[in-house]
């Protein structure tokens, strides 16, 4: 079966990478804090139920569900009406560890139990879009061996390739330094974009930069990207140098 692509909804962004992700794959987004991560997420996901009827998960690792359903409400998401329907399901892992009773001192989550429990989420919800708020979080589970933390990746990598649905991976950027929190994310998955937040005299500009997208013939500028009353805006014309 050829693959098609899965498009973001976001303006701008689906022009640079023709068309969307590609379906089934496994994608990344970096950048430092307030970069828009958490909301080029949610509006993955959100976009994927109201345009495309298809069922979406978002996991929060750091910040509380109530975060986050009033951050996107700010900008006009019904993420409450989704989830009534069971069109979109946004859970947050803090809760689900203290409702299942675990340790409340093991205050991280590995990725052996998170593909536990997304094998029946995915089966009972039949999801086609995934985001994980972040992997920086998981990793943390790992912290003492980067190398277990590299295959365990890899693993959870191919376990949801396997699981017919697009996803997305945020991690953390180190500003100036390093790209990625673990420097090892970006080679595991299947796409990985860059969110900038940078200093022009003195006011911060946001940008994006489309770094890595397997089997896509894709922009390689960076974009400025704007946050507007709707969402992201990547201004797919002009460059930032
Ligand atoms: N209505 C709005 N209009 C413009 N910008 C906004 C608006 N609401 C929030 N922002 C900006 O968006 C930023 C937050 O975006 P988001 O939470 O997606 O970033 P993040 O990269 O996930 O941050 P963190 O690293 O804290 O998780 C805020 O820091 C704020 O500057
Ligand atoms: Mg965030």
């Amino acid at each position: 079966m050829i693959k098609g692509r899965v498009p973001t909804g976001i303006t701008g962004l689906d022009e640079l990478i023709s068309g969307g992700f590609p379906e089934d794959s496994v994608n990344l987004v970096s950048g430092p804090a307030g970069s828009a991560k958490s909301l080029i997420s949610m509006q993955f996901i959100y976009n994927g139920v109201v345009n495309h009827g298809e069922t979406g998960i978002y996991l929060t690792l750091e910040e509380p569900r109530e975060n986050i359903i009033r951050a996107m409400t700010s900008y006009g998401m019904d993420i409450e009406k989704y989830e009534k329907e069971g069109k979109l399901l946004l859970l947050d892992m803090g809760e689900v560890r203290r409702r299942s009773g675990s340790d409340e001192e093991v205050d991280v989550v590995g990725f052996e139990g998170l593909m536990t429990m997304l094998d029946n989420l995915l089966k009972f919800s039949g999801a086609k879009r995934l985001s994980i708020d972040s992997v920086t979080a998981i990793g943390l589970h790992y912290e003492d061996s980067p190398g277990r933390l590299r295959r365990e990746l890899f693993k959870f990598a191919s376990f949801l390739r396997e699981k017919e649905l697009t996803s997305l991976m945020i991690t953390e950027s180190i500003e100036g330094t390093q790209l990625t929190r673990y420097g090892i994310e970006q080679f595991i998955s299947d796409s990985f974009i860059v969110l900038g937040l940078e200093d022009v005299k003195g006011e911060l500009r946001r940008t994006l930069t489309v770094r890595k997208m397997r089997f896509t013939k894709h922009d390689t500028t960076k974009h400025p990207l704007l946050i507007t009353s709707n969402g992201i805006n990547v201004s797919a014309e002009s460059k930032v140098f």
